[in-house]
């Protein structure tokens, strides 16, 4: 396991279930987080992501981002819609509250079907009772193609900055322990909040403790 120094603002290459196990518990203040779908997805250029193919973490790693996150917060977890029912249990499981869902709405297909598939979906997910937010933000978010570059599923920085902004106090920390390029990290530094990356594959942890440090 690598770290940056200091307590936030940092990328860990590791496991995020045995990394957060280390962590105090109630001290994050947000999380933000895309984990593999479970879809063995590929894409064009045949890249993979790291357990997308097999759900055994899905439910512990849900338990300790719970646990990890201070009373009455909000986690953000992207998920795959062909395998919904398993996210919404181990999200119950967990402790967690459905509050909201969010459509990232594409202007392109990613592929197509029996529909042209054209968005993106998280669900917004509490801890106890977070305090409502004084301007709610739409339910429908636009996704700017990120070309994929950095990562096969890279995730554009502005569709997670108005998350950051709605649900984490301005001088908080956010953690996203699925956090493959960085995004979400970017998106923190770039909303003044501090952030904890946590990435398994060395290569995209490589990435994302660039993209941090040269931000
Ligand atoms: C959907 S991708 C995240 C992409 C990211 N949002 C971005 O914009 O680059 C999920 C990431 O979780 C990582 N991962 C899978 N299992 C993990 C685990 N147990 N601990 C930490 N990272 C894991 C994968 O290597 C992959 O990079």
């Amino acid at each position: 396991m690598e770290t940056q120094p200091g307590k936030a603002n940092r990328v860990i290459h590791g496991d995020c279930i045995n990394v957060m196990g280390g962590m105090a518990a109630s001290s994050i203040d947000m999380a933000l987080t895309d984990p593999p779908y479970l879809v063995q997805y590929r894409s064009r250029d045949g890249r993979s992501v790291r357990n997308d193919d097999r759900a055994e973490w899905l439910q512990p790693a849900f338990s300790q981002i719970y646990r990890v996150l201070k009373p009455d917060s909000v986690c953000v977890s992207f998920y795959g819609w062909p395998k919904a029912e398993l996210f919404l249990s181990a999200w119950r499981e967990a402790g967690f509250r459905p509050i909201g869902h969010i459509v990232f709405r594409k202007r392109y297909s990613s592929s197509a079907g029996y529909v042209r598939y054209q968005h993106e979906q998280a669900y917004v997910l509490a801890r106890g009772r977070p305090e409502l937010p004084s301007s709610p933000i739409p339910d429908v978010i636009d996704w700017q193609y990120t070309g994929n570059r950095l990562h096969p599923t890279q995730k554009p920085v502005s569709a997670l900055t108005p998350l950051i902004e709605s649900f984490c106090r301005p001088d908080g920390v956010v953690l996203d322990p699925f956090c493959g390029s960085g995004s979400t990290l970017v998106a923190a530094r770039k909303t003044g909040r501090q952030y904890v990356g946590i990435e398994l594959d060395r290569r995209h942890y490589e990435t994302s403790f660039r993209r941090t440090l040269c931000w």
